[in-house]
């Protein structure tokens, strides 16, 4: 089901109208679909629900309370990579028994926070990083769980090199060959017991392959380890799911459990605990960006259409090249889409770059790009800007982040406030 639909020509979020809606909250604003988040999160338990995964849904990816608290309450645990995401996981009310944390450089502090705060498992990506997280428990008198994060050397074909990370040169993890010593060095230690892998090979995977390549890698490794004497009785498979932002449809969780789920069940039925880490394909569609048209302007023979919003709100066109739907909030019958490919197509569309105020070349949010005409004032949206969208906006130009909104059926309500210029300086002295 989509939760973002023209209906005579408006779009609505559920059964919002959005030009209602951010008439009362004012442009920019993120606006998210609760139907749409938990409709995801529950597809994704249902493709999976054959090996009962613990589902930590990756905080960086959306970070707003408001839905990280949703998903908690649906059962969600949380992936995190900082101690500010695991302060988010607190306050949201997630099982911290739930929490995974990966990241290549965890402080002092912020493990010690984790370790007290009795998170799930510490992706542990380095060997400094295991023995000074086992030597902070061992100064605390406590005991960490440890999950390996093995480098698989896969690759996951994704869109852009950037957002590669299983391939054997990337800093994430241990390279897979590296593994069993890693384990006959560490795989013995009281306070931080190293009982499980971790991979995660990349983002967004469109392929199903790479996922079968990692996690047939991660098994053979999990047979040579218990020959050694160990045990691995949990296997956290990252994240990582395609959402198509060309269509604003994702590939189905189905897909990839399909091929996902026959090689882990002889793991989960010996006992062995599966997590998953999912971000954007929970949270991209469930979101999109609606700005204001400021100013139309001609250059040379390219039409500029000039937005309350550009790369400090949405960065994701501008760093991966990354394509995302933009169609005005009102259009005529003709202009109706029902798939973004195909409105493309439609008579009576102008190429246009679309732009945002900030004063760098860079700042765009498409360029080329068939629109039907719009004039001063309209509201346009983004689509699919749920996820990496607010939680990587900045206040580049001293630009206020937008407001985020949250609809429920007919509801909406303010999630996060607009910033104002006080908020801005409020940490300078
Ligand atoms: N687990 C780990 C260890 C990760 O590094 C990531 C994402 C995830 C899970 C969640 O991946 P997801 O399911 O959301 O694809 N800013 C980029 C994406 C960066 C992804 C970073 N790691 C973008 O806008 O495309």
């Amino acid at each position: 089901i989509d939760f973002f639909t023209y209906r005579d020509g408006r779009l609505h979020v559920e059964d919002c109208p959005v030009d209602g809606l951010v008439e009362a909250t004012g442009s920019p604003a993120y606006v998210y679909s609760k139907a749409a988040l938990l409709g995801r999160f529950n597809e994704l338990r249902e493709a999976f629900s054959e090996l009962d995964p613990i589902i930590c849904y990756s905080i960086k990816s959306c970070s707003n309370l408001n839905l990280c608290r949703l998903l908690a309450e649906a059962g969600s645990g949380m992936d995190v990579v900082s101690g500010g995401e695991l302060h988010r996981a607190k306050l949201a009310g997630t099982d911290l028994t739930k929490v995974v944390y990966a990241g290549v450089g965890k402080t002092d502090d912020e493990i010690a926070d984790a370790i007290e705060s009795g998170i799930g498992w510490f992706n542990i990506e380095s060997e400094a990083e295991f023995e000074n997280i086992a030597s902070i428990a061992k100064r605390m008198g406590r005991t960490a769980r440890g999950a390996l994060r093995i480098n698989p050397d896969v690759d996951p074909e994704t869109p852009h090199e950037k957002t590669t990370t299983g391939k054997k040169e990337s800093k994430f993890g241990v390279d897979i060959d590296r593994a069993r010593r890693f384990f006959e060095r560490y795989g013995r230690d009281e306070h931080l017991r190293l009982t499980a892998l971790h991979l995660h090979i990349g983002s967004p995977v469109y392929v199903t392959s790479p996922y079968e390549r990692a996690v047939t890698k991660a098994l053979e490794l999990i047979e040579v380890l218990k020959k050694d004497g160990f045990t691995v009785d949990a296997l956290d498979i990252g994240g990582g799911y395609g959402t198509d932002y060309v269509s604003g449809q994702s590939p189905a969780y189905a897909d990839y459990a399909r091929v996902i789920v026959p090689l882990l069940r002889d793991f989960r039925a010996s006992g062995g605990t599966v997590i998953v880490e999912p971000g954007r394909s929970i949270a991209a569609n469930a979101g999109i960006l609606v700005a204001r048209v400021q100013y139309l302007k001609q250059g040379g023979r390219k039409k500029f259409v000039i937005l309350d919003t550009g790369m400090h709100h949405l960065i994701r066109p501008t760093l991966y090249d990354a394509f995302h739907f933009i169609w005005p909030t009102r259009v005529g019958p003709d202009h109706e889409p029902k798939e973004h490919l195909e409105a493309m197509d439609m008579p009576g569309l102008e190429p246009c770059d679309v732009v945002g105020p900030i004063c760098e070349t860079g700042d765009y949010l498409a360029l080329g790009r068939p629109m039907p005409p719009v004039a001063r004032g309209d509201l346009v949206a983004v689509f699919s800007a749920g996820a990496y969208g607010m939680c990587m906006a900045s206040h580049y130009n001293s630009l206020p982040r937008p407001v985020e909104v949250l609809v429920d059926g007919s509801e909406h309500r303010v999630i996060r406030r607009r910033e104002t210029y006080d908020d801005i300086v409020a940490l300078e002295s």
